[in-house]
């Protein structure tokens, strides 16, 4: 390790129960990868509540402990609901590569989010590597990323909007 650089920050991860197997699979995964990351449960199959588990994954983030995240439900959809409620979150649900993909070259999403009962193994893993293997683009996407959580006031002072642009 570079003495004059900081370590990374690991990943962190959390599920609840419909997404408790994908997660056990994808801290392998990240294992076999050398990539660090922090299991924030839940631990068992047992029946849980997924916001509590989006939660975990937004706070480790707010206190700076990591910069991205995943999270995994049965579908996938209530844990980026609720990870979305937290204004420095851009979870994003990824089916497929090509979601992986644009949901950081587009979006800079800081949370990959993934459907336990809906995606097999190999499109899991091919989801993950994809995801934390792309750059976010910037450029126009800055501006719409920017705009994210504005109230109209603030909005005004924020970002010019630009109705004729492409893309
Ligand atoms: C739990 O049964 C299930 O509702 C949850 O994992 C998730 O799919 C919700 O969106």
């Amino acid at each position: 390790m570079n003495p004059k650089q900081p370590a990374a920050k690991p990943l962190v991860i959390a599920a609840d129960h419909g997404g408790f197997e994908l997660k056990t699979f994808l801290v392998k995964e990240l294992e076999r990868m050398g990539r660090p990351v922090v299991d924030l449960g839940c631990h068992s199959p047992e029946s849980v509540d997924y916001p509590d588990y989006a939660d975990r994954v937004a706070e480790a983030i707010a206190r700076g402990e990591a910069d991205m995240g995943i999270l995994v439900c049965g579908s996938g959809i209530g844990i980026s609901m609720a990870a979305n409620r937290h204004r420095h979150i851009r979870a994003a649900l990824v089916h497929d590569h090509l979601t992986a993909r644009l949901a950081r070259q587009h979006n800079d999403a800081n949370v990959l989010v993934l459907g336990g009962r809906l995606l097999g193994p190999e499109v899991a893993r091919d989801c993950l590597e994809t995801f934390l293997a792309t750059e976010f683009e910037g450029g126009r996407h800055s501006r719409r990323i920017a705009k994210f959580s504005c109230a109209p006031n603030e909005l005004a002072d924020a970002v010019p909007s630009s109705p004729r642009r492409p893309n």
